[in-house]
């Protein structure tokens, strides 16, 4: 009763102006070091509507924890240099005061890692931090009201309602992620970032909790980023994918388009990495190199020393993300464009959910 109630003014937010319920405009993160600036983010731009679920992959060190905290804002302000724009539901991320964050942490948006687990204290029994975190949104809520969404949300998890009374150290780790997935939905978010939270689990756990993800999508209407290097996880659970290399998007559109026929060099060889999901087996042949120095980043496209389809364009100007599928054209119509955005199919700032961009020369991406 009370998911239902939640989740019809979660709902709301579709109908917000058509406008997406997450818009990352040209965003760029630094982190300060003793050796100059990590470029982690660089011109990022994505969005996403309430009641999409969006895969971000790409291998480690990509950048993908930097995007997805400085949405939540996690970053540590006084090491890292942050430009560009976050609106959630119309609210300036980067700009609001810090009072109208802490509302938002939870109750609007919250995020699982890969060792959430690790944030839940040893001395406390679950169902004492349980309480603690509810009401630091409801501080008036009765033992009650908090009994009664909790044990909800624990049989979404499949978790027994005997765990309230354990111990974290009583619990296994699948157990201990299972109540911080748990714990990410008690304020019923209206987005929910897990980043890398299923990757330390066995296969079959993963599996489990990746089912309970999307069955909690249907239920409760879930908004969700699913953050990870692992391209089965997004196959299995995402409808739209942004692969991500170095700081910056490679790739975005709908999964069964990106996945089944890459266009982008890296996105074609981050592919090959994994073994195929069904069919013949086949040689797993990856991707040479390694990372770039993100301090000293090389000029033209950052793919292009480990690309096996450079031109000569490549080393020279760096490509910028263009539509190259009308796919998502008729969603086109319902979206506002503010000042600065165009609705044109190439060189938009908000790419169309559900159009197919890249950023490489081979895709005409030779504007900048
Ligand atoms: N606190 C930090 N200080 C300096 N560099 C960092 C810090 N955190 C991350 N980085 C660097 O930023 C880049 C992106 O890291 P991260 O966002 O964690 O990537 P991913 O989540 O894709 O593995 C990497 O080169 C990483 O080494
Ligand atoms: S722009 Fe050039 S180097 Fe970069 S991915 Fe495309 S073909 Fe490869
Ligand atoms: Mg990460």
């Amino acid at each position: 009763m009370v998911a239902t109630q939640q989740t019809n003014e979660n709902n709301q937010c579709e109908e917000s102006g058509g406008r997406p319920l997450l818009e990352i405009l040209d965003l760029s993160v630094g982190y300060e070091t003793g050796s100059g600036l990590v470029r982690a983010v660089d011109h990022v731009d994505l969005s996403l509507y309430a009641g999409e679920s969006l895969g971000i992959v790409g291998e480690s060190g990509s950048g993908k924890s930097t995007l997805v905290m400085s949405v939540l804002r996690l970053l540590p302000l006084d090491k890292t240099v942050v430009t560009g724009t976050v609106l959630f539901n119309g609210v300036d991320i980067l700009r609001c005061p810090q009072q109208e964050m802490a509302r938002i942490r939870w109750k609007e948006i919250s995020i699982v890692f890969q060792k959430s687990m690790n944030s839940l204290s040893p001395v406390h029994k679950v169902w004492e931090q349980v309480e603690d975190i509810y009401r630091v949104h409801a501080p008036g809520a009765s033992k009650d009201e908090i009994r009664e969404r909790i044990l909800h949300l624990f049989n979404v998890v499949n978790l027994s309602p005997r765990v309230l009374e354990l111990y974290p150290h009583e619990l296994s780790g699948g157990m201990l992620q299972r109540v911080c997935i748990a714990l990410s939905l008690v304020h019923l978010p209206k987005l929910v970032i897990f980043d890398e939270a299923t990757t330390a689990l066995d296969v079959i756990t993963q599996g489990q909790i990746l089912d309970e993800v999307m069955r909690l999508e249907r239920e409760l209407k879930l908004t969700s980023i699913i953050v990870t290097h692992d391209i089965s996880v997004v196959a299995k659970t995402c409808k739209r994918v942004a692969v991500m290399y170095a700081g910056r998007l490679m790739e975005v559109g709908d999964v069964g388009t990106v996945l089944v026929e890459p266009l982008h060099p890296y996105t074609k060889g981050l592919i090959s990495s994994f073994p195929p999901l069904t069919g013949t087996r086949k040689k797993i042949t990856g991707i040479p190199g390694a990372l770039p120095d993100l301090k000293a980043p090389p000029p033209g496209c950052i793919f292009a020393p480990r690309c096996p389809e450079a031109l000569k364009v490549c080393k020279e100007k760096s490509p910028v993300p263009t539509v190259v599928s009308r796919d998502g054209e008729e969603h086109l119509k319902d979206v506002k464009f503010g000042p600065g955005e165009s609705a044109g199919l190439r060189n938009i700032q908000v790419p169309p959910i559900g159009a197919h961009v890249v950023a490489c020369h081979k895709y005409g991406g030779d504007d900048a």
